[in-house]
């Protein structure tokens, strides 16, 4: 339907609304029975919602983009336009009913202030979350989630559009730093937690992109093709754990297809998967700009349309009216919208606990950063015990990576202003690399923000005398002359990722697989830290001493960096991602839509529809290796330590499950933690991590642990019934410090179950 409507129709339709809405006018005098915290959210959302006139619902369900949007905002009234924070979006409030605005901000990474930016305005870039990921600590992933629900509450919002889970089906999607890896136990359990930790402040936290926005290219036009009980059991089953472990005021649904339908107008994933099956109470706000339609969006499951100024029309605004009005939306519909939204208000503490503006504990932030990084960053190669270095090493050579600047952080909406907002940033475009003089102003599309402090700084504090000299790496002659002569070299290298663009390639841009060689072949004794979105491939990796998987570490990456370098923190982080040999070694050696053209793809970059097959179903990431018999480069799971471990005394029991209990030892010399990991293989299956259990342990500390699986990471979902079916038959139990590295099996009998979703 077209928003423009003719002038008779617009008549009638305000004389309708104004005669449908006149009852309800009066204010509320004292305090309204709504607002009386011992009753459940639901009842205080279906108390005010029926105090509502269809007109103020219809504003309730419809967004507006932030005013400081990089993206041209149209549509607005001065009043709008005083009333707009610097935000990702809005919706207004209803000031007659004492219903607060929504004050929206992105991202899971911080406050995202990148494109929304005022001069001055910083906050505390948290790692990664592909980094907190990595951690495999859920507390961690909970105090993230804490400190930037409390800096976007200090700064006025009560909406943060956090929560990214699309499993990584291609390490090579532009939004890979912004979600959890490949795993849906994983992905879940730390993603909720995070959503947990954000709400506990009171403030609503989304859940996004629902669902299979697996990819960047063409995001906007291509179908993700995937059968149904595939989805159950691998990126949905990701959104389920999270949505029962966080439960998010709100998700976000998606910008692409999904079988050939929108996300947002997706009966089957909003209305069957997400409402009906899951009893999901919360609502459906839009991606921005990710609206086609009126009537199949809201009769389908959307109950907001976000910056309703960056869809191609407006949907939820006159063209919702219009179908209320013509009975092709219903009024229980459009009640049912309301009321959710209410719900999500009510049940995080919008009503009774609003954001006060006040300035950011930017000191205790910034420790919960360097938490993260510290546990999150993986030791991927170690030979013969190079790290951790010595503070008394007779002189360090620090190589490339903008290491005098700060660490790489991604681009796009989750973008964050860090924490002393960087002097000098770098352009990257279309493989080419330039600088500018960096000021707190717009940020152009293609910046790159380095968060610091800067890693050289903090590697020549942990190294007190030991002398260290910087090379830029640009010119690689000059940075092997530096490397010969030092005795140990320390190479940064960085792959920089953006939404709405995937990577070409899983190789580092530029000069640096010529620089690591080189450099590498100059002095053995070298040590690589990587700063990436995701994997990357190292035709090195012979030849270097050890490498740290750095990913995009925050605002005190550089501290973790050198915290680990010189053996302050012993590195725990394991890999939540497969990191494999080639592309090739992917089910689609070629991302889709980009026709293989080694380019970064924008989104939009084809014009037509277009279709994206995942074959491979649930066998995503280590799945999909086992299936294919595959060896990658660094299997998911994997990590070093500076310590040893053993995993022994696995006994395992059947049954409804599979329970799991063996012990944990330090064998080594000094404090460390292993995250020992339990897999299971139902009959004619891959290996599923069914749990896990990260220790801190004291050489010589043995712990006793016991890993319980949920039975639907034994099932498939059967998509006739409707329910989780786990099949009679023998599961083999696997217990390992990664999913190839598997200290001692088991075989269990597992009876015949379902499962109501
Ligand atoms: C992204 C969302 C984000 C929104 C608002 C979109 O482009 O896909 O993740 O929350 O912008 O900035």
């Amino acid at each position: 339907m077209k928003s423009g409507l003719s002038s008779t129709t617009v008549v009638s339709l305000i004389a309708f609304l104004s005669s449908w809405t006149a009852a309800s006018q009066a204010q509320p005098t004292s305090a309204p029975p709504w607002m009386n915290t011992s009753l459940t959210p639901g009842v205080r959302a279906e108390m005010l919602q029926s105090k509502m006139t269809r007109e103020e619902e219809v504003r309730l369900v419809h967004g507006y983009v932030g005013l400081d949007s990089p993206w041209l905002p149209r549509g607005y009234t001065p009043a709008i336009r005083a009333a707009l924070p610097s935000s990702a979006g809005y919706v207004p409030g209803v000031a007659r009913l004492g219903i607060p605005a929504l004050l929206e901000t992105d991202a899971s990474l911080g406050v995202a202030n990148g494109g929304h930016m005022r001069p001055g305005d910083q906050a505390t870039a948290l790692p990664s979350s592909l980094l907190t990921a990595a951690s495999w600590n859920s507390d961690l992933a909970y105090d993230g989630g804490a400190m930037i629900g409390q800096e976007a509450r200090d700064k006025g919002f009560n909406v943060l559009l956090a929560g990214g889970i699309d499993l990584t089906r291609d390490p090579r999607g532009g939004r890979t730093f912004e979600y959890s890896g490949e795993d849906p136990l994983l992905a879940g359990t730390m993603v909720g937690a995070a959503i947990r930790g954000i709400q506990d402040q009171h403030i609503i936290s989304t859940i996004k992109h629902f669902a299979m926005n697996d990819q960047e290219t063409g995001r906007g036009l291509m179908s993700a093709n995937i059968d149904n009980a595939s989805m159950r059991e691998s990126d949905l089953l990701a959104f389920e754990i999270a949505i029962e472990r966080g439960d998010p005021g709100s998700v976000m649904c998606a910008y692409n297809r999904v079988n050939d339908t929108y996300s947002c107008e997706n009966d089957y994933l909003l209305n069957k998967v997400l409402k009906q099956d899951w009893g999901y109470k919360g609502f459906v706000m839009s991606d921005w700009g990710a609206v086609h339609s009126t009537v199949d969006a809201a009769n389908n499951g959307l109950d907001q349309e976000s910056a309703y100024n960056l869809d191609r029309e407006d949907y939820f605004g006159d063209p919702l009216r219009m179908a209320i009005l013509d009975g092709s939306v219903s009024g229980d519909r459009l009640d049912d919208m309301a009321r959710r939204i209410l719900h999500a208000m009510f049940a995080n503490g919008l009503f009774d606990d609003p954001p006060v503006k006040r300035p950011i504990d930017t000191e205790a932030d910034l420790q919960v950063a360097q938490r993260v990084a510290d546990e999150g960053i993986v030791l991927l190669k170690n030979s013969d015990g190079l790290l951790p270095l010595s503070a008394h090493s007779r002189s360090i050579a620090v190589i490339g990576g903008r290491a005098d600047v700060g660490v790489y952080s991604g681009g796009g909406s989750s973008q964050v202003i860090p924490i002393g907002n960087n002097p000098s940033q770098e352009i990257l475009i279309g493989g080419a690399v330039r600088e500018i003089a960096g000021r707190p102003v717009q940020i152009p599309r293609d910046t790159i923000v380095l968060d610091p402090p800067a890693p050289l700084a903090m590697i020549r504090a942990a190294a007190r005398g030991t002398q260290v000299r910087f090379s830029d790496g640009n010119d690689i002659a000059g940075a092997v002359k530096l490397a010969r002569s030092s005795q140990i070299a320390v190479v940064f290298a960085r792959q920089w990722m953006h939404e709405g663009r995937d990577v070409p390639n899983l190789s580092l841009y530029g000069n640096q697989d010529a620089l690591i060689a080189a450099v590498a072949a100059a002095n053995p004794r070298t040590v690589v830290v990587l700063e990436t979105g995701g994997p990357v491939l190292m035709p090195w990796l012979g030849k270097v001493g050890a490498v740290l998987e750095a990913w995009y570490p925050g605002n005190r990456g550089a501290n973790a960096i050198a915290d680990i370098l010189f053996g302050k923190v012993n590195p725990s982080g394991r890999l939540p991602i497969t990191f494999p040999q080639s592309e090739s070694q992917l089910p689609r050696p070629v991302i889709p839509g980009t026709d293989g053209t080694p380019l970064l793809v924008a989104e939009g970059s084809r014009i037509t529809p277009y279709d994206v097959d995942y074959t491979e179903g649930a066998n995503i990431g280590y799945k999909w290796f086992e299936a294919k018999s595959l060896t990658p480069l660094f299997p998911f799971g994997f990590g070093l330590s500076y310590t040893s471990f053993n995993l022994s005394g696995l006994s395992a029991t059947g049954g409804a499950t599979v329970t799991a209990s063996f012990d944990v030892r330090n064998s080594g010399k000094r404090e460390g933690m292993q995250t020992a990991q339990v897999y299971v293989t139902p009959p004619g299956g891959v290996a599923r991590l069914v749990g896990w259990s990260k220790v801190d342990l004291k050489p010589d500390e043995t712990q006793h642990v016991t890993v319980t699986a949920d039975p639907r990471l034994l099932a498939t979902f059967d998509t006739v019934a409707n329910v989780w079916r786990v099949a009679e038959g023998d599961y083999a139990v696997a217990l390992g410090s990664s999913s190839a590295d598997i200290s001692a099996t088991a075989t269990v009998h597992i009876t015949a179950s379902t499962i109501k979703p």
